[in-house]
């Protein structure tokens, strides 16, 4: 089978390339050889590589940027998965849209299922909602929309590694203790959606590492396992502080845990552990970034 990854820079792209599968042929593309905002590009390049499936990881996932620049991250969110549905339809190829827990606006306190209201709070979330909607449009319940959330991985940007930094430099952080979801690591993701084309799933699913914390449990977590392992000096002192006190262009979900059942049922039986939780990848994760 032939997977084309869009996004191919990204961190979740370079997890789904750890962790392809043996008889899969990948074709990972960075922007420089994908734009997917640009219809013709996308076009010639499916028809020409002729993929039996595409993972669209393509994102522009600078959250609070987002807010002032609507137009760029439409045009991306949007229009590059809606650009990618509409080949996918024409050459036959499977077609995966990874989403995000920001297209729920937090109003809960049990973990959101995929058929729950969706009312994103922020730009990033809508124009994520909106690339959802448009696969649908074109694809119908043949696409599958896969939400996560909190990813992390060694490879690229992400909340872990901009702990560990902060941690080093000044021995001291002080963490938002009122937003709660799922730390994901990259690479249990990029096992499941394997799992997941090779089930053949259909429909939006959900899936994140198991269990919920706050952004303060998390930097607790990242601070403690870097200790215990060597890669921070001392540990740190991670102050729990309201969001309030960081005030930031866009508004993020208050809870935004995913209710992970029907997928993880839906992939029992496959190479995909079902039920890891955060903290278990998270000292995983840490491990490798050390030993690297
Ligand atoms: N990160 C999270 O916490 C999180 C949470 C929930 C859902 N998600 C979703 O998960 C997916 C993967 O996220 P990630 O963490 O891997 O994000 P990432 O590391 O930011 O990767 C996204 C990649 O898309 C590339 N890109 C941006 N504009 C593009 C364009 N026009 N054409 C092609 N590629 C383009 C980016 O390139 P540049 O870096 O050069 O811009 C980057 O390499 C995204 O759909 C995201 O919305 C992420």
């Amino acid at each position: 089978m032939k997977v084309l990854v869009s996004g191919g820079g990204g961190q979740l792209a370079c997890e789904l390339q750890r962790t392809c599968p043996a008889d899969v042929t990948l074709e990972s593309m960075p922007i420089e050889a994908l734009d997917v905002t640009d219809a013709g590009k996308v076009e010639g390049t499916l028809k020409r590589i002729k993929p039996d499936a595409v993972i669209n990881t393509a994102a522009y996932t600078a959250v609070d940027a987002a807010e002032s620049d609507e137009i760029t991250a439409r045009s991306v969110n949007r229009c590059g998965a809606e650009h990618l549905a509409r080949t996918c339809g024409e050459i036959d190829a499977r077609f995966i849209q990874i989403s995000t827990d920001f297209v729920f606006d937090g109003d809960s306190t049990v973990a959101w299922r995929p058929e729950d209201r969706v009312n994103p709070l922020s730009v990033y979330g809508r124009t994520k909602l909106e690339g959802e909607l448009a696969v649908n449009d074109i694809l119908g319940g043949d696409a599958l929309i896969v939400r996560t959330a909190w990813l992390y991985g060694a490879h690229g940007s992400n909340f872990v590694k901009t702990m560990l930094k902060l941690m080093r430099e000044r021995g001291a952080v002080r963490v938002v203790d009122d937003q709660v979801g799922t730390p994901t690591w990259a690479n249990s993701l990029g096992v499941a959606l394997w799992c997941m084309l090779e089930r053949g799933l259909r429909g939006v699913h959900h899936w994140t590492d198991d269990g919920q914390a706050s952004w303060h449990d998390f930097a607790l977590a990242i601070a403690t396992m870097g200790s215990e392992i060597g890669m921070l000096e001392k540990m740190p002192d991670v102050e729990p502080v309201p969001g309030s006190e960081f005030p930031t262009p866009a508004r993020r979900p208050a809870f935004s845990v995913l209710d992970c059942t029907q997928t993880r049922a839906a992939l029992a039986g496959t190479d995909c552990i079902p039920c890891v939780h955060w903290r278990e990848n998270l000292a995983t994760m840490l491990w490798e970034l050390h030993s690297a």
